[in-house]
């Protein structure tokens, strides 16, 4: 027999009054989850001077997910995807040009010093699976995930798969990281708009990246434009997933398959991106 406390409390759940008994309790669980984000958003108030396109780790887990993500895409054994995960974090060279570049550049009040690529990995170990010749990427900013690409087919290049990476953005002052050699002989930056840029592409593109204008609108004008420019078995890419359902939607328009992946940032505010990834 239940003692007089658990009886009450029983009863209490079958009535009316079950929400308002249940509100401390409640509280309490959402007062932890919030606090916690708050101390995680002062902390990066102080320590970060980011205002956009925010770089972060990502958790040991969701690493974990990125890489059985990657295998799935690339159908490749996720004891490489790992492998070639572990081979950008190792790359102290290219870590090392980003944080020397990034002190001595006009924009450096708005970066940290610190490298984080968080999904910028899995884009890594894509371009090492699937070896391609030409890679677009669309978006580029300061060119961190221009780097990130480059590094990835110049060891594709030292393996005998040579390829390079048109990356596109509107801003002349976008993509300073990836000016610099070895990444940048890998490297075709071509600034103006990207669908001016991919009507006038001249060669087939194994992978395309959306990363630019990152409103549904200009999203699928991308697919659409970069569509006619796509090899047979071309993979592409969106940093838009978490947003906009137009990687999905292209996708079952088009006969691919089509998969998720969402970031969780470490000790980061930012609930994070993620990668849409269509392939037949
Ligand atoms: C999110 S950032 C790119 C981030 C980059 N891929 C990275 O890995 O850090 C978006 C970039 O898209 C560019 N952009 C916005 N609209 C564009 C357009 N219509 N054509 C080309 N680039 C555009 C912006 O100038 C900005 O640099």
């Amino acid at each position: 027999m239940p003692d007089r406390k658990t009886r009450i409390r029983r009863a209490v759940s079958r009535t009316a009054l079950a929400p308002l008994a249940a509100l401390p309790k409640r509280l309490a669980r959402v007062a932890r989850h919030d606090a916690k984000v708050l101390r995680q958003s002062a902390r990066w108030l102080v320590t970060s001077r980011e205002h956009h396109n925010y770089t972060y780790d990502l958790t040991p887990l969701n690493r974990e997910h990125l890489a059985w993500f990657v295998s799935l895409v690339a159908e490749a054994p996720v004891a490489d995807v790992r492998g070639w995960m572990a081979e950008i974090d190792a790359d102290d060279v290219l870590r090392a040009h980003i944080e020397q570049t990034t002190a001595k550049s006009a924009r450096r009040g708005l970066a940290d010093k610190q490298v984080r690529y968080a999904r910028r990995v899995g884009w890594y170990a894509l371009v090492r699976a699937r070896k391609p010749r030409h890679v677009v990427e669309t978006g580029v900013d300061k060119g961190l995930g221009t780097c990130v690409l480059a590094a990835a087919l110049l060891r594709n290049t030292a393996e005998g798969h040579p390829g390079r990476v048109t990356s596109l953005d509107i801003n002349p002052e976008a993509g300073y990281l990836a000016k610099a050699l070895p990444w940048a002989g890998v490297v075709d930056l071509v600034i103006g708009d990207s669908i001016t840029a991919l009507n006038a592409l001249d060669r087939p593109v194994d992978m395309f990246l959306h990363d630019s204008d990152h409103s549904a609108g200009h999203e699928q004008r991308e697919f659409t434009a970069v569509e006619p420019h796509l090899s047979e078995r071309a993979l592409l890419l969106t940093d838009n997933v978490t947003i906009t359902t137009v990687l999905l939607k292209h996708a079952e328009k088009t006969g691919r398959r089509f998969l998720a992946f969402r970031e969780q940032p470490k000790e980061h505010w930012y609930p994070g991106d993620g990668i849409g990834a269509a392939w037949r």
